[in-house]
């Protein structure tokens, strides 16, 4: 089977090292790929939000799968596309359609599809430039601190949580009247906030039945002690420990069997993954957000613990017999450190040469990487995820800080608390 991944980050690279595994690869194609998916398949220089150019590419290299890893080409409706032009009748694109999406690229469409599934959520209201005033009365009878999240997708930084409820009607005029997010904050909405740990669950569904991934628990802040600029995620550690046995029978009775029984209820064609963002409050679980896609850096800690074939489980989606497929996961503990570049959220440098990488023996998934005249060089904010598999969080986290150790750029930058609160609470127990 010839499979072509979309995207470029430490996910897909993460995706790729485990598709190269399978027995029914045949060709693997990365558009566009970095310097470490290079190594794994042929990387190709795709516009991933080229639709067509996608389509000439696998109609003329006989592609059978194509994954998708980032949301936005899924917001937009590559899966539509997919299914209606002709030509790619024999190739499945594993994603959900724009409708199905649209969990993740409307957070009011999100908070709808939840209510009326009766999925555990915060309260919210939903408000737009003609109904501030509404907006306001809301946020009124909150209690501190504020939740405002711009309906669409804003990469990341669409979420505030302000302390007074002056500041919240502040930006929540900022963000509906001055577009201070654009498009993405044409809607607002407005949430209760709900107090717990956070963890990240992933399923993947034929549209029937499901299968239950790893769980991760990822660590969004840029500095030690979970302080400074929210990130893409700086390391992530799988199993989570709150993911109890009683908490994941909670989740998957009240949140992921409505959840898929919901999409098809309401006729959202969905065959790909589903990444619940969880809260806990209490012993309960409740839904923070939906993501369409897998989580980055989670995936470099799900995929090492999934002892099975994973193209075998995208053929299950593919063809419907995904209930036949079996998921065996290790009970190992997995997890990966986000090497980044110095100034990152903010502006950074690229072009760094990267040094050490061959005295390592952790699995580096490459993020923003590329080479240069044999060199790898940064080419990205978020540079490298070391990543590493052990019997214990311990151990683990021994072995991947002493191969960061060997790893240098200018400027390298990586937080040296990942999972560290976890073992202190073990030890504690
Ligand atoms: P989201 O993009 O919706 O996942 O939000 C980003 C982050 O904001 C989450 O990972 C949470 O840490 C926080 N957050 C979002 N919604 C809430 C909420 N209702 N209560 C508390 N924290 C929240
Ligand atoms: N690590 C969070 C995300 O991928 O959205």
């Amino acid at each position: 089977m010839n499979v072509l991944v979309l995207g470029s980050g430490g996910r897909e690279h993460a995706l790729c090292w485990k598709l190269a595994q399978s027995t029914i690869l045949d060709k693997l194609y990365i558009a566009p790929g970095n310097a470490g998916t290079m190594k794994l398949g042929t990387n190709i220089d795709l516009d991933i939000m080229n639709f067509d150019q996608i389509k000439d590419f696998v109609i003329e290299n006989n592609v059978q799968i194509v994954i998708v890893g980032p949301e936005a080409p899924l917001v937009a409706g590559i899966k539509n596309y997919f299914d209606c032009t002709p030509g790619l009748e024999n190739t499945s694109l594993i994603g959900p359609s724009k409708k199905g999406a649209q969990l993740e690229g409307s957070k009011s469409f999100a908070k709808k599809f939840m209510i009326a599934h009766r999925i555990p959520t915060a309260k919210y209201q939903s408000v737009t430039k003609t109904t501030i005033a509404k907006g306001n009365a809301f946020l009124a009878k909150m209690k501190p601190p504020y939740v405002l999240k711009c309906d669409g997708l804003a990469g990341g930084k669409g979420v505030l949580i302000l302390e007074t409820l002056k500041e919240a009607k502040k930006e929540l005029k900022e963000i509906l009247i001055k577009k201070k997010f654009g498009d993405a904050g044409k809607k607002v909405v407005i949430e209760q906030f709900l107090k717990g740990e956070e963890v990240s669950i992933f399923v993947v569904t034929d549209g029937n039945s499901y299968k239950i991934l790893p769980e991760a628990m990822d660590y969004k802040r840029i500095d030690e002690g979970d302080f400074g600029l929210n990130t893409g995620g700086m390391g992530a550690v799988s199993p989570a420990p709150i993911a109890s046995r009683e908490f994941m029978e909670k989740t998957i009775n009240q949140i992921i069997i409505p959840t898929v029984k919901g999409l098809k209820k309401d006729k959202l064609d969905y065959k790909g993954f589903i990444f619940f963002g969880l809260i806990k409050v209490g012993s309960d679980p409740y839904v923070i957000e939906y993501n369409v896609r897998l989580g980055d850096p989670e995936t470099e800690v799900i995929l090492p613990r999934i002892k099975s074939d994973l193209l075998e489980l995208m053929e299950g989606i593919a063809t419907n017999t995904l209930s036949e497929c079996d998921v065996e996961i290790s009970d190992k503990t997995a997890a990966t450190v986000m090497l980044v570049s110095g100034g990152y959220p903010g502006k950074y440098q690229t072009n760094k040469v990267i040094t050490g990488l061959s005295k390592t023996n952790t699995l580096n998934f490459h993020a923003g990487t590329k080479i240069k005249d044999e060199k790898v060089l940064t080419n990205g904010g978020r540079v490298m995820a070391v990543t590493a598999v052990e019997n214990d969080l311990e151990l683990v986290l021994k072995k991947i800080y002493k191969n960061i150790d060997h790893i240098k750029f200018d400027k390298m930058k990586f937080r040296s608390d990942i999972g560290k609160d976890l073992l202190a609470k073990m030890e504690k127990a």
